[in-house]
């Protein structure tokens, strides 16, 4: 049959055979309705969404010879939209960088999955009318039929396929037949780091147009001066189409009416309301033509580059941003719009302000609620070819360019770039045109890039790749606007302002990589980009984990797996899980992280004995006091609203009442808006330090008596206490307080964490030196005993099986009178071992320990690199709130900069007090978070773990960023102490 060829063809038209053009999205109303209403409610939309008939076939060669869509049984239903594997269709399969199957383009593997998909509806023919079918996404590749005659294919994933299908189309009832088949040519392109899901996944709608119809249009709004001009030009199906356009204010009054001669015409605008992220102010447009009206949000602004520094309405502009891929823990790549909705409110609540679709363009709902609520979109073709660098099985970065560089491909890139633009040009939160990701580069980049920057000048381009080209090669950069980067260092940045710039913007399409329990280095990353205007912005990878729920446990939690939890061979793991926010949109740590990293106004001065605080804005646009109200809470409870308003960018500062010790920042919204009332926390600082003291709680003290059991343990007697000190490892073996015991296990030395996914690569290092089963060793205890108590000093090698020794000093334990012990551990690391991941103790205390109470950073978990959501101060908390559960197990819930921490099983309490340690208390070992793969499989154990770190390692970025900065290290030499005490 004449389309078997099409699902192996890379002739781009062959691709698109029976489609309409590509052009803007909109969907038209009947004249006498209100476009601006929700599309559903246009009557020339039939929305075609529900259950579909179905059946999946392993291989569509099984049945393509004589394939009669009429005759196919089809024997169960599929939601539609929706995806296969998440309907009990096909398997599921996560891979990063590689391809799925055999690299041999355009060729798809012999057994290559399909389904069929049947879907009967009635329609009341208009003898006028035109029918357009629009699928808005199919992963991969589609075939159409409509009563039993072939329309058409499709296979560009993640753009719309429109089919004008009014000569199939009868009266009555129609029987529509899509078959979709999993991989096609256009898979090679389709290379993204996501689950491999197939399926219609958007929404499918019928649309009835009147036969002479506007076809395409583009709206424009250039500034000038205090002045702009909103720019139309259209076209449509013939040459005698009359058309009038109608510009609305914000408010909804008119600003003029036009008739479009020859297509085009223009309104100016005194005085504009400008679009921003924070002043979202959109007009709308309102197209008659013939029978029908359609409706575009108008957002006035202006994008260009001056002196490498990025401006959006001749304001300098900063994105902070996330990359969002299109992901649902329950229907897999379909995002409804609730759940779209639900992710741009989250941002909006947590100072994010623009999003990179990788990478392909989302939904075109999407776009209207990023221009309604305020965020800035980087649009990102439907392009990557990543597994290029893997045809031998890994690393070949020579293969980069294969397809970038081959013109046989050349058409199909290009192809790929007109259709995101095409369909997006209208919605003003599009700033930046992205050419695809990781997709190499070459010739065909170059096509790409001139034709947008040629359709487009309004916009910027932007594609990573172009900032490696092949060895003496020169690319286009005259239609590249911006120098984008992933993952760079610090370093790297720094470097390469001081010595050479490309003469572009700098942009980090993806940094800070948000895996597990991280990111740990967006404050570093904001403190280089704050002293470089040109750098304008940089996107966090990413917005969301992509593990799919698959069950409910036995203890009713919900099962989220990853790669290799479905049989796949080929997988990448975990690395799907790699959000600010876990699959089901449970914020995570890092995104509190990000929330106050980028808080929207900053203490940069202060002197609270004499009354004023210098604030710097980090708004663009607005001055503060349009975004948020300020107030001041000191350390005596008195709090006081200030009355500040911080021009964007710039400073202030602001008196306070005088004579105070320290205090803490809010920052509250000032209004009510869509994503959080007036008064919502967007930001909080610290200033100044909040007072600690403890009251030690003194038993009596009494006598302390000392019984030497062996040569090994040595007993010390007290007023209601027993400790039994084991000087072959050098810590206590025992404890027992009022007769209870409160160690479970004796205590360690720990040297070690359940390596987080950031951990990911030094982790090899950590295993190769045993650093999981390292313990103590104690050598020439000695034991003294004064007035104040005893005092026991132990040397110490701490050193793990099959490795020579790897710290080696001494410990010294004094054991006061009323019971508090004292530990003062100074350590040394052997040279040329590795950075540990933390250097303290570790008590297994009964699981009763369960209140907390701790002055440290906190409420959130925090660590040297990672504690801008925390503040400084006392916190109250139970154990089993502590650990933040990211989906594979690993290092969670620990606090750094501590002074005290108290656990309280109801009648004992154990405290520790120190200057400025880490520790956690969680029900859960190092080595279960170490070794179980999943969170729902986690169980409490039955102890109360407490570590205490002089030291632990930051978080950094580095499961796919740079390695962790060498100030985040444990330092190689130790001298700490701190106080145990029970009481
Ligand atoms: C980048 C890539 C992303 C993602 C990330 C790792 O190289 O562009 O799509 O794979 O690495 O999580
Ligand atoms: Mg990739």
């Amino acid at each position: 049959m004449a389309w078997e060829h099409l699902i192996e063809t890379l002739d781009a038209q062959a691709v698109h055979t029976g489609e309409n053009a590509p052009h803007a999205y909109f969907i038209p109303f009947d004249a006498d309705q209100d476009p601006r209403a929700p599309r559903t409610e246009s009557r020339r939309m039939m929305l075609l969404n529900g259950e579909w008939d179905f059946r999946y076939y392993p291989s569509f060669r099984d049945f393509k010879k004589d394939f009669d869509p009429e005759l196919e049984v089809l024997d169960r239903t599929m939601p539609v939209p929706g995806v296969w594997q998440m309907n009990g269709c096909d398997s599921m399969q996560y891979t990063n960088v590689r391809f799925p199957f055999a690299y041999d383009p355009p060729y798809v593997p012999a057994d290559d999955p399909c389904g069929l998909y049947r879907r009967v509806f009635t329609l009341e023919k208009q003898a006028d009318a035109v029918y357009q079918l629009v699928f808005e996404g199919v992963d991969s590749c589609l075939l159409l039929w409509v009563n039993g005659h072939f329309i058409g294919s499709s296979q560009v994933s993640h753009s719309p396929a429109e089919y004008d299908i009014t000569e199939s189309l009868k009266d009555g009832d129609n029987v529509l037949h899509a078959l979709v088949i999993k991989w096609c040519a256009g898979s090679y392109l389709e290379d993204q780091d996501k689950f491999r899901y197939s399926g219609i996944f958007r929404d499918v709608y019928l649309l009835q147009r009147d036969k002479k119809h506007l076809t395409d249009f583009c709206v424009r709004t250039p500034l000038i001066e205090n002045a702009a001009r909103v720019e139309i030009k259209a076209s449509f199906s013939d040459a005698d189409v009359s058309c009038t356009a109608c510009l609305l204010s914000p408010e909804g009054k008119s600003i003029g009416e036009k008739e479009l001669e020859k297509g085009i015409c223009a309104f100016d605008v005194n005085a504009p309301q400008l679009w921003t992220a924070e002043t979202p102010a959109l007009y709308t447009l309102i197209l008659r033509c013939g029978r029908e009206t359609i409706a575009q949000r108008v957002g006035i602004r202006q994008i260009e580059i001056r002196d490498e520094v990025v401006y959006l309405n001749g304001c300098k502009v900063r994105f902070r941003g996330v990359n969002l891929h299109e992901s649902s823990c329950d229907t897999g790549a379909y995002t409804p719009e609730e759940h779209i909705l639900r992710d741009l409110l989250l941002m909006k609540q947590h100072n994010v302000n623009a999003v990179r679709t990788s990478h392909y363009p989302q939904p075109p709902r999407f776009y209207e609620l990023c221009d309604e609520l305020g965020l800035y979109v980087l649009d990102e073709a439907d392009l990557e070819c990543h597994g290029v660098v893997t045809l031998n099985g890994g690393g070949e970065r020579d293969n980069y360019n294969l397809i970038a560089d081959d013109s046989a491909f050349g058409d199909l890139i290009v192809d790929r770039v007109q259709r995101l633009v095409l369909r997006d040009r209208n919605q003003p939160c599009v700033l930046i045109w992205s050419m695809g990701n990781e997709a190499g580069c070459g010739v065909n980049f170059d096509r790409a890039l001139a034709w947008t920057k040629h359709t487009d000048p309004s916009r910027l381009t932007h594609y990573e790749r172009a900032s490696f080209p092949p060895e003496g090669r020169d690319i286009n950069r005259t239609d590249l606007d911006l120098y984008s980067r992933m993952y760079p260092t610090l370093e790297s940045i720094q470097k390469y302002f001081r010595e050479h710039t490309v003469g572009k913007p700098y942009i980090l399409c993806e940094y800070c990589h948000a895996m597990g329990n991280g990111p740990g280095d967006l404050e570093d990353y904001f403190r280089v980009f704050e002293k470089e205007d040109r750098i304008c912005g940089a996107f966090v990878w990413e917005w969301c984990d992509h593990a799919p729920c698959v069950g409910i446990n036995a203890r009713g939690q919900r099962m989220y797996r990853y790669g290799g939890d479905y049989g796949e061979v080929l997988h990448d793991g975990n690395f799907c899980a790699d959000g600010l926010v876990s699959s089901d949109r449970t914020v995570h740590p890092g995104l509190i992280e990000f929330k106050n990293v980028h808080r929207p106004l900053r203490v940069l001065a202060a002197d609270l004995q004499n009354g004023w605080l210098r604030f710097k804005s980090y708004l663009d646009f607005v001055s503060s006091a349009q975004a948020a109200e300020l107030e001041c809470v000191f350390e005596d409870g008195e709090t006081v609203r200030l009355s500040a308003d911080v021009p964007p960018r710039g400073t202030q500062t602001v008196g306070i009442p005088k004579g105070h010790t320290s205090c803490i920042v809010h920052c509250l919204q000032a209004d009510d808006t869509a994503w959080a009332p007036r008064g919502t926390l967007i930001g909080w600082e610290q200033v100044g330090t909040p007072e600690f003291s403890t009251e030690p709680e003194r038993k009596q003290s009494g006598q302390l008596n000392i019984e030497d059991d062996d040569e090994r343990l040595i007993r010390i007697k007290g007023n209601g206490f027993c400790y039994c000190y084991d000087s072959a490892k050098g810590a206590f073996a025992s404890i027992l307080n009022d007769g209870q015991e409160l160690l479970l296990e004796p205590m360690q030395f720990n040297i070690f964490r359940a390596p987080t996914d950031n951990d990911r690569r030094i982790k090899a290092v950590w295993e190769q030196y045993q650093l999981r089963y390292a313990c103590s060793r104690g050598f020439d205890t000695r034991c003294e005993q004064t007035e104040d108590g005893v005092f026991l000093t132990t040397r110490l090698h701490i050193s793990a099986p099959s490795i020579r020794c790897l710290l080696t000093g001494e410990v010294s334990w004094t054991i006061a009178t009323d019971g508090a012990i004292t530990c003062h551990l100074t350590l040394e690391q052997a040279e040329g071992t590795p950075d540990l991941p933390r250097l303290g103790l570790r008590l297994m205390l009964p699981s009763a320990f369960r209140q907390l109470r701790y002055y440290a950073y906190g409420p959130y978990e925090s660590y040297i690199d990672k504690r801008r959501a925390s503040l400084l101060g006392w916190y109250e908390s139970t154990i089993d709130r502590e650990y933040a559960h990211p989906l594979r197990p690993q290092e969670s819930g620990s606090h750094w900069g501590a002074r005290m921490m108290r656990v309280f099983d109801g009648s004992c309490a154990f405290m520790v007090t120190g200057d400025g340690f880490s520790f956690s208390a969680i029900p859960y070992t190092q080595e279960q978070l170490t070794d179980i793969s999943h969170d729902d499989e986690l169980s409490e154990t039955d102890a109360c773990v407490v570590c205490l770190d002089a030291a632990q390692a930051g978080i950094g970025s580095n499961s796919c960023g740079p390695q962790l900065l060498p100030t985040y290290h444990v330092p190689r030499k130790t001298d700490w102490k701190i106080i145990l005490s029970f009481s």
